[in-house]
């Protein structure tokens, strides 16, 4: 058998620049590109940059545990991945190749509703995997069940229901490339799956928003009652809504601002994570997601009450630069980084990160 190609990259920090050399460019632009101006995109990377760790030292660290639970299930480290739409843009295999490298790295995958293969198809490529099922509402609520129904016969251990994309947002840098949501680039899950509304490419035209946008709270309930999966809600950013989901049955909340995508003139999602832990975090797991890059960026996001924290572009990035083998480079790349900073922290467990390892902001 040949050897996988060797992946372009060895260390997380080379992973962005080497996969702008082998993206395509409409495709880098779909990746790239936040809401309108970019700011909040901007902004979850300098919310990182601002945060400092505590180290405390003579801890014998001679051992590194990094596994935990999420939802009762046991995972290798408190890191997943992302449901990020349409993963055929970066690599041929697509979502085949992330499931089968999050399955080798004994990681939690979460799948798009608007993936390139078909929710069956992931699930047949690492049988034994965990992965939770990422659900944008469909115009019709039966619709909706029916892709609920095949995400729970396929074996996916929970759905996670993305909340804050009643359309998409409005993003400058893809005005003008229509190519994403052309019917060559089909979705898996078949074709009569919508994808959130988006305005017309090339500046034409408005929004049409769609019944979907119509959703309240009692959708909860209603996903609750044709399912037995546990149901979590992603996109949370107050602790408001996340009292609110929690109200209405929400196992978990994902606090993200969908990779600065949606809303620009939101806050980065780390300076909204405290908030959220406050008003839910003994009741659900709260994850995170949106700007982590690095290890230390999950220990700061640990250390503020997450449970898990998300991988999101980079995992693209790694897609396109070394499809399966790329995907496992970059996890385990992240989990050896991640044992490392455990180490110069004196921590050897996830149960020893508290807020106790929090420093003073840089600035
Ligand atoms: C190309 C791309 C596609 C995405 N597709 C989805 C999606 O289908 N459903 C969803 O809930 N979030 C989607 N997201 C948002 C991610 O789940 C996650 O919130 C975000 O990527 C985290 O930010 P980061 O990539 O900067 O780390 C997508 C993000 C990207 C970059």
């Amino acid at each position: 058998m040949a050897a996988p190609p060797a992946p372009g990259f060895v260390a997380l920090g080379d992973l962005e620049e080497a996969a702008s050399r082998v993206v395509p460019a409409e495709a880098w632009l779909y990746v790239q590109s936040g809401a309108v101006g970019e700011d909040s995109m901007r902004a979850n990377r300098d919310a990182f940059r601002r945060r400092t760790l505590r180290p405390r030292v003579l801890a014998d660290v001679s051992t590194i545990d990094l596994t935990t639970t999420l939802l009762d299930a046991r995972v290798s480290a408190p890191v997943f991945v992302c449901p990020m739409a349409r993963q055929g843009l970066f690599h041929p295999d697509g979502e085949l190749a992330t499931a089968r490298a999050v399955r080798r790295a004994g990681l939690l995958g979460t799948y798009s509703t608007l993936s390139t293969r078909s929710p069956e198809e992931i699930a047949s490529a690492a049988p034994d995997g965990l992965r939770w099922f990422q659900i944008y509402l469909q115009p019709e609520f039966s619709r909706t069940q029916e892709l609920v129904e095949r995400a729970e016969k396929a074996g996916y251990a929970a759905l996670v229901l993305t909340v804050d994309a009643p359309l998409l947002g409005v993003r400058d840098r893809l005005a003008a490339t229509p190519f994403i949501l052309d019917p060559e680039h089909a979705l898996g899950a078949g074709e009569g799956v919508r994808a959130p509304a988006r305005a017309p490419a090339g500046g034409r035209g408005r929004y049409t928003l769609r019944a979907e946008a119509a959703a309240t709270w009692t959708v909860l309930d209603d996903l609750q009652s044709i399912t037995r999966l546990p149901v979590v809600v992603k996109g949370i950013l107050t602790g408001e809504d996340a009292r609110r989901a929690v109200a209405h049955g929400a196992r978990g909340v994902c606090v993200s601002n969908h990779g600065g995508r949606q809303l620009d003139a939101a806050e980065a999602a780390l300076d909204r994570l405290p908030e959220v832990v406050r008003a839910v975090g003994s009741d659900v797991e709260v994850y995170f997601d949106s700007g982590v890059r690095r290890a230390s960026d999950a220990l700061v996001a640990l250390a503020m009450g997450a449970r898990a924290v998300g991988l999101g572009r980079p995992v693209l990035w790694a897609l396109a630069v070394g499809g399966e083998a790329g995907v496992d480079r970059l996890l385990s790349l992240f989990a050896s980084e991640l044992a490392a900073t455990m180490a110069l922290t004196g921590r050897r467990r996830i149960g020893e990160i508290d807020r106790t390892l929090l420093g003073e902001p840089r600035w």
